[in-house]
């Protein structure tokens, strides 16, 4: 498998310092020695840490925070993305916050035109949220809304944005993990008729199951590259705790490794993001806690090897 990680220390989406030292601290619970020791032959390239200048200071939308730098980070990132991908290698991108899924999902699908990717939103918020109907104003709850096609009547000017058009089919967009969805956000999913599993679906059908709907419903034909945009607020508070919006009621950490195993099975992973680790909220075991779920989740997406464990059990098994 060939792979390119890229470093976003962006956090200027939403309110809590510390989310842009999510990728650093990845890299240092040795996110990338477990990756070449857990995934067989890979090879990795690393694009080292993002940045950006703001070239739109004065542009500005209402109720939408630090829009400014959103646009200008949104519009590096996607060339960004969209290099790694024209390099063959499944984009790996460490987040920041999850205003970031604007940059990579749009260069992805600048990548491979248009029509060829769906999205896998792994969180427990819909981050469906427009300027108009977000309460927060903040960007990390509206990334959705700005890609989605279907939505773009709702955004009736985006300075600075021109280089941007909304490219992706909420047709080719499917949920898993949603337990704190706000009511415009939810009016939206039914209109639209937005797929979705969220946490009922989860415990009646198991993830199993939904992971297989999710993935058909988003890509019936099977035959798009799949984006995973994971939201570590996804996982139970009790399993990652340092995040900026926990939401208790949430997936075992067993069910995000599942996820993504079932995605690296399908063999058409594209890209990955993995947002809103932040190492300066709770205490060291939290932080500890929070990073090496983030890595068993990112080690699963590229096939973490179980046939050890397996050999070592060979002399108990029929
Ligand atoms: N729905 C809330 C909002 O619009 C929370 C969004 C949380 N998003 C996230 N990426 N953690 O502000
Ligand atoms: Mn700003
Ligand atoms: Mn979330
Ligand atoms: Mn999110």
């Amino acid at each position: 498998l060939k792979i390119g990680i890229l470093d976003v220390p962006f956090e200027k989406g939403q309110d809590k310092s510390g989310v842009a030292k999510g990728p650093q601290k990845l890299r240092e619970a040795g996110l990338i020695d477990k990756l070449n020791e857990c995934c067989g032959s890979l090879d990795i390239k690393d694009y080292g840490e993002f940045s950006y200048k703001n070239n739109c200071k004065d542009a500005q939308v209402s109720n939408m925070k630090h829009y400014d730098d959103v646009i200008s980070c949104s519009k590096e990132l996607s060339d960004k993305v969209e290099e790694i991908v024209r390099d063959d290698r499944i984009c790996l991108t460490l987040g920041g916050d999850h205003s970031i899924g604007i940059g990579t999902i749009h260069g992805h699908i600048k990548a491979r035109n248009d029509e060829n990717i769906a999205v896998l939103w792994v969180d427990a918020h819909a981050d469906l949220n427009t300027n108009q109907t977000s309460t927060s104003g903040n960007a990390h709850g509206m990334p959705m809304a700005f890609l989605a096609k279907e939505l773009a009547s709702f955004w009736p000017s985006r300075p600075g944005a021109e280089w941007f058009t909304p490219r992706l089919s909420v047709r080719n967009l499917a949920y898993i993990g949603l337990r704190s969805v706000d009511p415009y956000e939810n009016a939206i999913m039914h209109n639209l008729g937005i797929s979705y599993f969220d946490m009922f679906d989860i415990q009646r059908y198991g993830i199993d199951a939904v992971v297989s709907a999710a993935l058909d419903k988003m890509d019936p034909h099977h035959n798009k590259a799949i984006h995973v945009s994971f939201d570590i607020d996804s996982l139970d508070p009790l399993e990652a705790p340092s995040t900026g919006t926990p939401v208790r009621g949430g997936l075992l950490l067993r069910e995000g490794i599942h996820i993504m195993s079932a995605v690296y099975k399908t063999g058409r992973l594209g890209a990955m993001d993995m947002v809103e680790v932040n190492p300066m909220i709770g205490s060291e075991s939290d932080v500890d806690k929070t990073l090496s779920a983030a890595i068993h989740i990112i080690i699963a997406a590229f096939g973490r090897n179980k046939r050890e464990i397996k050999a070592d059990m060979q002399h108990i098994l029929p």
